[in-house]
C-alpha cells in the first residue's frame, strides 16, 4: 500500500497543488487578446486561436488592415470568430480600459498574446530619438501596458495565460539596431519578472524568442526565414507545453548560446 504524508493512496500536499495548478493552466475556452493581429505572425496566432474555437479579440493599429484580417478569418471559418479593435498601443493609458471592453463585449480573457513591435531601418551613424522612442512604446511599454491589465484579472482568477513575442534580436546589444535589441530585452524581462510572480498562482507566462520570420518586418533580410504559420504553430506549441522561454525555430538556442558568450572584446570587433 502507498502511504504518503496525509494517508493512505493520497499524493502528498505538494504533489495535488501542483496537479491543480497544470489543470487550471490547461483549461483553455476564454476569449484570447492578440496584439499586433494585423498582418504576419500576428495575424497567423489569431488565424489558429479561432480554429481551436476561441473568440479573438484582434487589435493593431491601421483600421482597414486590421478589418480586413479579421474577415479573412471569419470568411474562413464560415462564423464570427475574430472580432477587430484597432487601437495603437503607445496610448499605454488606453490599455486597461479597452481590456475590459473586450472583456464586457466577448466575455472573459484567458489569454494574451502580445506581439505588437517595430524595427525601423537606422543607420550605423544615426542616434534618432523619435525611431527610439517608438520602438520602446511599441515593443515594451505597449507590452507592460497589457501585460499589466491582464495579470491583475489572471492573479486574481488564479488561471490564465500570457504570451509574449519578443525576439533572438534581445540576447545581445548589436550595432545594428540598439533600441530594437533594448525594446525586446526590457520585454523579455518584464515577462520574466510576470512569470515569477504569477506562476505559483496558475497563471502561465510563456517568452517567445523567434528568429528570422518570413513577414513584412523582416523584409530586407536575406537568406532562410520561418513561414509565418509556422512560427504561429510552434508559438502555441510552446504555449501548449507550458515553456516558460522558447526560441522559435529551437536552433535559435544553441546560436544564441554561442552568440551570447561572445566575450565583449570580440563581439564589438564583429558585425554581427
Ligand atoms: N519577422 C521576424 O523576423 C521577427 C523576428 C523576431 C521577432 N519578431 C517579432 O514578432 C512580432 C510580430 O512581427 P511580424 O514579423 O509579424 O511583423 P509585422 O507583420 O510588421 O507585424 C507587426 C504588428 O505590430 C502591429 N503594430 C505596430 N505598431 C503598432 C501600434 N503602434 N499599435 C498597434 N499595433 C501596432 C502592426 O499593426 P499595424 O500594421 O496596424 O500597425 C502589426 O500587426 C514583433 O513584435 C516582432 O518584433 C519578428
Amino acid at each position: 500500500m502507498m502511504l504518503g504524508p496525509s494517508g493512505p493512496h493520497k499524493a502528498p500536499l505538494q504533489t495535488q497543488h501542483r496537479r491543480l495548478l497544470l489543470l487550471a493552466m490547461s483549461r483553455r475556452s476564454g476569449t484570447c487578446i492578440v496584439v499586433g493581429a494585423s498582418s504576419g505572425i500576428g495575424l497567423s496566432v489569431a488565424r489558429r486561436l479561432a480554429v481551436e474555437g476561441r473568440k479573438v479579440a484582434m487589435i493593431s493599429n491601421r483600421e482597414a488592415e486590421l478589418r480586413a484580417a479579421a474577415q479573412t478569418i471569419d470568411d474562413a471559418l464560415g462564423r464570427p470568430a475574430a472580432f477587430p479593435y484597432a487601437h495603437d498601443v503607445t496610448d499605454l493609458d488606453a490599455a486597461e480600459a479597452l481590456f475590459a471592453r473586450i472583456e464586457q463585449e466577448l466575455g472573459q480573457v484567458d489569454e494574451l498574446h502580445y506581439l505588437a513591435g517595430v524595427m525601423p531601418e537606422v543607420a550605423l551613424d544615426e542616434f534618432d530619438l523619435a525611431k527610439d522612442r517608438l520602438q520602446v512604446q511599441v515593443n515594451m511599454l505597449g507590452c507592460i501596458a497589457f501585460g499589466n491589465a491582464a495579470a491583475r484579472r489572471f492573479l486574481a482568477r488564479k488561471s490564465g495565460c500570457i504570451v509574449g513575442i519578443t525576439s533572438v534580436a534581445q540576447d545581445r546589444g548589436r550595432l545594428g539596431r540598439p533600441v530594437y535589441n533594448a525594446s525586446k530585452a526590457g520585454m523579455d524581462c518584464y515577462l520574466e519578472a510576470l512569470r515569477n510572480r504569477l506562476w505559483r498562482h496558475g497563471v502561465q507566462v510563456t517568452t517567445i524568442r523567434p528568429g528570422f520570420v518570413d513577414t513584412q518586418m523582416a523584409k530586407d533580410v536575406k537568406g532562410r526565414k520561418l513561414p509565418a504559420a509556422e512560427a504561429a504553430r510552434l508559438i502555441l506549441r510552446a504555449r501548449d507545453r507550458r515553456k516558460p522561454i522558447a526560441y522559435v525555430p529551437g536552433k535559435w538556442r544553441l546560436i544564441m548560446f554561442v552568440i551570447r558568450n561572445i566575450p565583449s572584446f570580440l563581439f564589438r570587433r564583429m558585425s554581427i
